[in-house]
């Protein structure tokens, strides 16, 4: 039930410091992640891997594209991530030694679990299904699996499912990365971040009244911009995934390098770009981006680690403050505010926020 929240989005946005501590149960321990998590023989399938394919849809596929920054980083492992409605039609190559994950909330989306079907036919080492439903056809059919632990997820728009999803595949980053022998300070220091993920959503949940706020700022527009680099290239995709699935807004997300490609011609005044930019070797570049959206007039929406100093960039708009936590969970904390801009932008305009028009909760259609 959804209890004291007014929508089940809204209650499964505070569900996650629980989500995301229940999917590191018994899974990670102050030593390093825990033998066989994957199932059995999974430890000795992944030390095999030589390269990996991730494919999924929707808030699931920005998950695999969070994970293709890590996997590359710290375990050195070339990735591909693709849309399964894509990847099922396409000769795609298979090097050999390479594992294909796939990520699926309901475990029964049709292009999901077709591509998996077809992967079986293309020579990979094996499958690995990160899912939120045991009892799925995609869970069924994998050779190993990594349960999410969101719980039931009602809200059409996914939320505890991605910072779950995004669980999984970063105790799927430190196995890979252990094994190919990252250095022991640096693998501590990962696994640390890990374990205080609820804790840092717990915090940037507490911005909740500061989002409130500022969503104001979204009510009559018709248009947004989101704008990340590295790895919050896939978390603006997913803010304005969530804007456009239950507010209507019309909202794209780009890589803020992108900008002068091509979108930077939509900025005027009548344009909020909203910016994801924690602290990390990237934010001096994001600045120069943003500081051409403030020269055209564009109106800048800026979620910043506190140490980011990014006040002074914003112009008239707004610059909102997480506190600075490690850059490794930095994509799912970033991930908190954006679905809250969402949730309360779509309050405001008074759409059906869990049940968007046109749209359902798993497609099992093609
Ligand atoms: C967006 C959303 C969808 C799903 C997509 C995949 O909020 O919920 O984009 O992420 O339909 O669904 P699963 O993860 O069940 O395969």
């Amino acid at each position: 039930e959804r209890g004291e929240y007014r929508h089940y989005m809204q209650k499964e946005i505070f569900e996650q410091p629980r989500a995301v501590a229940d999917t590191l149960e018994s899974r990670i321990g102050p030593h390093g992640v825990l033998p066989n998590i994957f199932g059995v023989g999974g430890d000795e399938l992944l030390a095999k891997v030589q390269g990996i394919h991730i494919v999924a849809c929707g808030t699931s596929y920005h998950a695999g594209m969070v994970a293709r920054y890590w996997i590359e980083e710290f375990a050195r492992l070339p990735v591909s991530v693709e849309v399964a409605s894509e990847y099922r039609y396409r000769e795609v190559v298979v090097p050999p030694g390479t594992l294909f994950v796939a990520i699926s909330q309901s475990g029964e989306t049709a292009d999901t679990l077709a591509a998996m079907r077809e992967s079986r036919r293309r020579g990979y080492l094996g499958t690995l299904a990160i899912c939120n439903v045991p009892e799925s056809s995609v869970v069924r059919e994998a050779d190993l699996k990594l349960m999410t632990r969101a719980g039931p997820e009602i809200g059409v728009a996914s939320t505890k499912a991605f910072t779950t999803q995004l669980t999984a595949l970063a105790l799927l980053t430190l196995q890979l990365a252990q094994q190919r022998g990252l250095e022991a300070t640096r693998y501590a220091d990962l696994c640390q971040q890990l374990i205080s993920l609820p804790r840092a959503i717990e915090r940037a949940l507490a911005l909740e009244p500061q989002v409130v706020e500022l969503s104001a700022r979204f009510i009559h527009r018709q248009h947004a911009l989101f704008l990340g680099r590295g790895a919050q290239y896939p978390v603006a995709l997913e803010g304005s995934l969530k804007l456009k699935e239950i507010s209507y807004i019309h909202a794209e997300a780009y890589p803020a390098g992108e900008l002068k490609h091509g979108p930077l011609a939509l900025v005027d005044e009548e344009m909020p770009v909203v910016a994801v930019a924690p602290s990390g070797p990237l934010l001096d570049k994001l600045k120069s981006n943003l500081q051409e959206v403030k020269a055209r007039g564009g109106e800048l929406i800026v979620f910043a680690a506190g140490d980011a100093g990014m006040d002074a960039e914003t112009g008239k708009g707004v610059a909102l403050r997480l506190d600075p936590v490690g850059e490794f969970i930095a994509p799912a904390v970033f991930t908190i505010p954006l679905q809250l801009l969402a949730y309360h932008v779509a309050v405001l305009r008074g759409t059906d926020v869990d049940q968007p028009r046109n749209l359902a909760k798993s497609v099992t259609v093609e």
